[in-house]
């Protein structure tokens, strides 16, 4: 293979200026040409290519964000949008493609494979939702921005004698609330994985109160929504003056974490080894602390599972 390109593409996440950085330093290490794609399968519908060098990722290992912008691009999704995509990457030389994404980027990376463009994805989210992959690039400095943010909140809560009901991203997933809510030793913790009673937090802040605590944090996944109601509902419960937060999209920003750093670099590494080594059709994945690949479909299938002890660990420590 002499030309790839590299792509990001659905939520942006701390840590994928890093993996592209290592894909077109390890690429050009190994004597190929690379091609970057503005906002993911929107630059490649449209024609926007342009060529990178060892000096296009100069100063961005440390940088929030994607250089290459990011998109969700419906048309993707369709037979022509695909074949415009295909003949893009034939009139630029495009031989295989990194894309840097979540599933749904993975999905797309997959009909380009079919396509005859061979892909291989890096798993770049900051819900760490994807089953074939202990770690998704993001996740750690996203975890820490929240765990920050709610830090701050602890300070007014407990100036106030109040309870905080926080919601934190994730999509439908609660990987971020339960770790994020582990490390600010939140009340409760609600994950749209095991749903809990409302009821069961108004019985825990009231048992809590009796044992001299005075204010409290709840950890609530967007997947589960509602902390406004949240919120009244424990007023209402325990006569602890209330106040709902949903900390948005600063979770998705800011200077990657080293841990994000070192597996973004690891991951695009792998990456453009794999094409190097002639393999297309892959995914790079974290598991058992070794980067290790799959094949797209196969990835597609796995399911994640949610370890439950983390809640019970947060549950018997929060007392
Ligand atoms: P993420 O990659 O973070 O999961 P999305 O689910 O928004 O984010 O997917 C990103 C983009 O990937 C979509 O906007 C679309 O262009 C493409 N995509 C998603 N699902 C498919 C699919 N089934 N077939 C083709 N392309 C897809
Ligand atoms: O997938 C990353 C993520 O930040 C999710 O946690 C969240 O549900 C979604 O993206 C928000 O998307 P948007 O940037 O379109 O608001």
């Amino acid at each position: 293979m002499k030309t790839i390109g590299v792509l990001t593409s659905g939520g942006d996440a701390p840590g994928m200026n890093a993996a592209v950085r290592a894909v077109v330093r390890t690429a050009i290490s190994l004597g190929m040409n690379v091609k970057g794609v503005r906002r993911g399968y929107v630059g490649l519908i449209e024609d926007d290519i342009f060529d990178m060098d060892a000096r296009s990722v100069s100063d961005v290992i440390n940088r929030g964000g994607t250089l290459l912008y990011t998109a969700r691009c419906p048309k993707f999704r369709t037979e022509e949008g695909v074949l415009e995509a295909v003949a893009t990457c034939k009139r630029h030389g495009i031989e295989g493609l990194v894309v840097i994404g979540g599933d749904g980027s993975f999905r797309g990376a997959l009909e380009l494979s079919r396509h005859g463009v061979p892909c291989i994805g890096v798993p770049g989210t900051i819900d760490n939702d994807i089953a074939c992959t202990e770690y998704t690039i993001g996740f750690d400095t996203a975890m820490n921005t929240a765990m920050e943010m709610v830090d701050k909140i602890r300070d007014t809560a407990q100036s106030h004698d109040r309870c905080s009901v926080i919601e934190v991203m994730g999509r439908h997933a609660g990987y971020i609330a339960v770790q994020t809510g582990i490390a600010v030793g939140a009340t409760a913790i609600m994950v749209p994985e095991v749903p809990v009673n409302i009821d069961s937090i108004i019985r825990k802040i009231n048992k809590t109160k009796a044992n001299g605590k005075k204010h409290f944090i709840v950890i609530v996944a967007e997947g589960v929504g509602g902390v406004d109601e949240i919120a009244k509902q424990i007023m209402a419960g325990t006569g602890v003056d209330s106040r709902a937060t949903v900390l948005g999209h600063v979770q998705r920003g800011g200077n990657p974490t080293l841990r994000d750093r070192l597996r973004a670099t690891q991951m695009g590494y792998e990456a453009v080894h794999l094409f190097y080594q002639g393999y297309g059709n892959r995914v790079v994945a974290y598991k058992g602390c070794e980067v290790v690949n799959y094949d797209i479909e196969d990835a597609l299938q796995m399911k994640k599972s949610f370890d439950e002890n983390m809640l019970k660990i947060a549950l018997e420590t929060a007392i």
